[in-house]
């Protein structure tokens, strides 16, 4: 069907987990080129829906509970609201973001779940699974832990072992334990229920790969080679008693599959939205459903979730699935349990008020293709060479002139010069291209030719110099003007899906109403003689300071991940205890302690050594304050001879514990000693 024929679009994006906040792979990989699409679909005044909420059953979110001491419900009451506020501060622009503990879910998932069954669409097995007879629960596969067969790691999960790598079964565990009560489980009996995948598998091959080879390659290839293994029958029951009760009769102490009932999700919360039309959305023709979502989504959505609609039988199907790669940051993979991720929540506190500058960010530098890198400098970089340098300037100096020389009024256009026309020419082509470039999920590129117009503008300045014409030719300067007004306002507009919060700014800073995305590309958007707002800074610059402090928060959490993965040094060769007897370790008070200048790990002590006034130089400066350690006692080694450190004669040595992670602190007597006393 081409795009005409649709005459709505429902727009999801992935139900994130309610089991911790968002970062920036969440906001690069799904939401913020669903939010430019679906802006830019509302901005052409096409009809648009966009749909989310939160994801919140499946086992990580029992196990969060269960580590906490709190219920599920709890847990994601707390990370609900979290990630909803996160979006909203993004500027993340839903019709709805529900949830799918809501009541409307429930409803919708039961109903949908009964019909497949009533429809015999399932089919039911027995299998055998780990059951801990202490709590009298079956263990989900993350709830048994034991030996790698591969690597022999002790802790690996009935899922995976994190060590090697491996995906496992419960089954190949050796020495399998319940991670609730530490029981070896037993295998049982137990029936799910499963959705034959394998019985789909033609029409779903012939759908996708014949029907949408325009699909991003990553997508295709990602569904070909699923097809190719051929697809198996998927459980949608588990044995848990968190999640939506499966609505058939002996199925007491079974609730879906997470990854059944989440999808259903985006229908659930379009009827919470709209009770009386939601069907409309869902079940009719004309409406085209695009889902975004991430790499590691793309079978749920392309395969399994399909063959839910199918089965079920009155719902369309989606008609492209733009799914991202991954984003990396500083060169490593992003990872929510080793906390190497840039939070949201975090960012709004550190950057306060700079929500577009990384919508840019992550959109420049999307993964649509393949794994990205996100960079504290290249933020840095992007934000003042292209927003404040290109974007930015062009608008100031286009304000500030027409301040200057008009007192803020549009000046009339008059005769165009060759120049002028082409300039006109030019900026009215970016149009069709973000239009042809956003509607193939193209954003970086269509980013790009939005900052063109900045860059056309700019050029079109720095050509016609009109500062230096205003002396002989006023009237040249007023066309000069105009045109570089009309493309300011084209800015506004073309920028609004990328970068909403600035381009509300600048519409309201040239009083520019609301002309919509047809406009775009038309020389008339500022009548002559409108008045214009004071000319504000759209972006500022952003200085090494802050990049730095952001690198060194990274650091902190490299170093806080090597200690937790480090192990204590393995004991130093046997020595002779008479070598020990020579060592005269005393305990001193420090009686004045300071930083030594120009050199950053050096501290200078004075110490009372029980006998005389002794000077030590110890390289601790990064881990206290001088004055937080005077009055203090310290262990020293006494009988060490004098050496010169910084030009200072240190008599000794002050003796600290060296932590895992790398960091000293000083070694201390458990209560007050007289100074000079003997560490035996
Ligand atoms: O991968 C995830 O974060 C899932 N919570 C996505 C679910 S998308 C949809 F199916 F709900
Ligand atoms: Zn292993």
């Amino acid at each position: 069907m081409t795009e005409k024929h649709f005459k709505r679009t429902l727009v999801t994006a992935a139900l994130p987990y309610a089991n911790g906040g968002v970062h920036i792979g969440h906001l690069a990989g799904v939401y913020v080129p669903a939010d430019i699409y679906a802006r830019y679909l509302r901005l052409r005044g096409r009809e648009v829906l966009f749909v989310c909420g939160s994801d919140e059953h499946g086992v990580p979110i029992t196990i969060r509970a269960r580590k906490e001491g709190i219920t599920p419900q709890d847990v994601v009451d707390r990370y609900h609201k979290m990630i909803k506020d996160s979006f909203a501060e993004f500027g993340i622009s839903f019709d709805i973001y529900s949830r799918t503990t809501s009541k409307t879910h429930a409803q919708t998932a039961t109903e949908f779940f009964r019909k497949l069954y009533d429809k015999g669409e399932f089919i039911e097995q027995e299998s055998e699974q780990y059951y801990d007879e202490e709590t009298k629960t079956f263990l989900a596969d993350r709830y048994i832990t034991g030996e790698c067969p591969h690597c022999h790691n002790e802790g690996a999960y009935g899922d995976q072992c994190e060590k090697c790598g491996t995906s496992l079964s419960p089954t190949e565990l050796i020495n399998p334990k319940s991670a609730i009560s530490g029981a070896t489980p037993v295998l049982r009996k137990t029936k799910h229920w499963y959705l034959p995948l394998d019985k789909h598998q033609p029409w779903l091959e012939e759908w996708i790969l014949k029907g949408h080879p325009e699909w991003r390659s990553n997508v295709y290839g990602q569904c070909k080679s699923w097809f190719e293994m051929g697809l198996q029958p998927r459980a949608v029951s588990r044995d848990l008693d968190w999640g939506i009760p499966v609505p058939v009769e002996g199925a007491e102490g079974k609730v879906m599959y997470v990854w059944f009932d989440a999808p259903i999700g985006y229908i659930s919360n379009t009827r919470e939205l709209l009770p009386d039309t939601w069907e409309t959305w869902w079940k009719s023709d004309d409406t085209r459903l695009i889902h975004f979502i991430g790499k590691d989504n793309i079978v749920f959505h392309c395969i399994v979730f399909p063959a839910m609609l199918k089965a079920e039988g009155s719902y369309i199907l989606p008609d492209n699935v733009p799914s991202n790669e991954f984003l990396n940051l500083e060169d490593e993979k992003i990872s929510t349990s080793r906390n190497w991720a840039v939070w949201l929540h975090e960012y709004l506190q550190d950057l306060p008020g700079k929500q577009d500058v990384l919508r840019y960010v992550l959109t420049a530098n999307a993964p649509e293709t393949k794994d990205n890198n996100f960079t504290w400098k290249d933020f840095q970089a992007r934000n003042n060479n292209e927003l404040v340098a290109v974007y930015g300037n062009f608008v100031n100096r286009a304000l500030v002139l027409t301040q200057k020389y008009f007192d803020g009024k549009v000046p009339s256009c008059g005769e165009l010069t060759d120049a002028d026309r082409q300039t006109i020419a030019e900026f009215q082509g970016v149009k069709a291209d973000v239009e042809r470039l956003i509607e193939k999920f193209r954003f970086r590129d269509a980013l790009k030719e939005a900052m063109n117009l900045a860059r056309i503008g700019n050029k079109y300045l720095a050509d016609s110099e009109p500062w230096k014409v205003w002396k002989t030719d006023p009237d040249r300067v007023a066309t000069i003007l105009n045109i570089a007004l009309q493309l300011v306002a084209n800015l506004a507009i073309a920028f609004e899906p990328f970068l909403p919060m600035s381009s509300k700014r600048l519409r309201e800073m040239i009083c520019l109403g609301d002309a919509n995305w047809e406009r775009l590309g038309a020389t008339d958007l500022l009548a002559d003689g409108h008045q214009l707002g004071k000319p504000e800074l759209l972006f500022d610059k952003i200085e090494d300071s802050v990049v730095e402090a952001q690198i060194n928060k990274l650091e902190e959490i490299k170093k806080a991940n090597a200690a937790a993965q480090a192990k204590a040094a393995p004991v130093a060769a046997p020595i002779e205890f008479e070598q020990w007897e020579k060592l005269d370790i005393r305990v001193g008070t420090v009686l004045e302690c300071e930083k030594v200048p120009k050199a950053d790990k050096l501290l200078r002590f004075l110490i009372d050594d029980g006998l005389e006034r002794r000077t030590i130089v110890s390289g601790i400066a990064k881990y206290y304050a001088p004055e937080e350690l005077v009055g203090k006692q310290v262990c020293f080694l006494a009988n060490l001879p004098a050496r010169k450190l910084r030009g200072i004669e240190s008599q000794g040595m002050i003796l600290s514990a060296e932590d895992l992670d790398g960091s000293l602190c000083v070694i201390t007597p458990q209560k007050q000693v007289k100074p000079g006393s003997q560490v035996k």
